[in-house]
């Protein structure tokens, strides 16, 4: 028997990456995957790491990596953390995972934002939680409806900076979320796996405005460290212990070897910004792009996405694109206002593929 929740689940946009894959000289706007390989100063690491024992590591990391993530946390992000405050997870996506498995009982709610990241609903759904969508924020001010929705639900999922829309929070709307979650009782989780990447405006982390919250962190897209697998957990040592269990119960500890990597990722991190100068390079030339267009679309100020409005149904577009060597995703998964939308990556391909995949694009629009 499987469950009918998660029998549900349509992963739909594979059917844009499948096509993508099929085609000889696709051009990958479609996948969150940076172009950049990991830092080489970090492969050795990992050799080095190989010809020690292997065996498992503690279930919440080992020390010297919840320490230097506990120095991010605090140095980047001004939010004072120990050891005790650090779970170290198989990617930001478990830390979700433990985190909705430990907090949330069936049936309790979860709100994110309308558009956002596909997998909270997936999370969700497997999880066996009910969850809304809504647009939180309008001319910089939490909306009335988002207000009402975080007081009924358990949960509220923020994520700056943004994917799909690459917005990073304003200071005022960090705190009035954090603010409205702490008055409601409903637990803050901000998701900050990009808090590296941005380009221009200040990362500013909601959690700095309320006393319980739940960061999630993670290496994959900051250190070009996606197939390791190594996130994290920011939160009170009384919910770490708790996030530990679900976390064993799926993982037992994350991949050994990744871990010593990202310790050094986290000490040596010049290279972040080397590839944060050549994201905003590609930023630019992608916002030029689609003005040339006339698109309309949220300024992208961090992640490696924009979402721009193409004024046509994002299905029919994106399947037509990637017919002509171009994929992009169709903006309806992100959420019921955003048929007309479309994700594109610009952390995935060089600079030059950029232009060439709007030679394709401005054919069509
Ligand atoms: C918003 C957001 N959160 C979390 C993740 C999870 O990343 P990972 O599991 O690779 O750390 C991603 C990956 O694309 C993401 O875009």
């Amino acid at each position: 028997m499987i469950r009918e929740r998660v029998k549900d689940i349509q992963l739909s946009i594979r059917k844009i990456s499948k096509k993508a894959e099929e085609q000889e000289d696709c051009i990958r706007l479609d996948i969150g995957q940076p172009s950049f390989d990991t830092p080489e100063h970090v492969k050795k690491v990992a050799r080095e790491e190989m010809d020690r024992f292997q065996g498992y590591t503690a279930d919440r990391g080992i020390d010297e990596l919840r320490d230097a993530v506990a120095r991010e946390e605090s140095g980047k992000k001004g939010i004072e953390a120990e050891q005790e405050n650090i779970m170290i997870s198989a990617g930001g996506m478990e830390a979700l995972y433990s985190v909705f498995a430990t907090v949330l009982d069936p049936e309790d709610k979860a709100v994110f934002n309308d558009p956002c990241w596909g997998p909270y609903k997936l999370i969700s759904e497997v999880n066996g939680n009910r969850w809304s969508q809504v647009d939180f924020f309008e001319n910089g001010e939490l909306t009335d409806e988002a207000r009402k929705e975080i007081r009924d639900a358990e949960l509220v999922l923020v994520n700056t900076p943004n994917n799909p829309t690459g917005k990073v929070l304003e200071k005022e709307e960090a705190k009035e979320i954090a603010e409205v979650a702490e008055d409601s009782d409903t637990l803050l989780v901000s998701d900050e796996v990009y808090h590296r990447l941005t380009y221009g405006e200040e990362h500013v982390s909601p959690a700095r405005f309320t006393d319980e919250s739940v960061i999630i962190g993670s290496m994959s897209k900051n250190h070009a460290m996606t197939g390791w697998r190594v996130g994290w957990v920011n939160s009170s040592p009384d919910y770490v212990d708790n996030f530990s269990k679900a976390s064993r119960g799926m993982v037992a500890c994350p991949p050994a070897i990744s871990q010593f990597a990202a310790v050094e990722a986290l000490k040596n991190d010049s290279h972040v910004e080397k590839m944060r100068g050549e994201y905003g390079e590609r930023r630019d030339i992608l916002v030029q792009k689609m003005n040339e267009l006339g698109w309309e679309f949220v300024e992208p100020e961090g992640a490696i996405y924009a979402f721009p409005d193409i004024g046509r149904d994002s299905w029919d577009f994106a399947l037509e694109m990637v017919e002509k060597g171009v994929s992009i995703v169709p903006g309806e998964p992100f959420g019921p206002g955003s048929d007309e939308n479309v994700r594109i990556c610009f952390g995935s391909v060089e600079q030059r593929d950029i232009e060439k995949a709007f030679d394709v694009l401005e054919d069509e629009v």
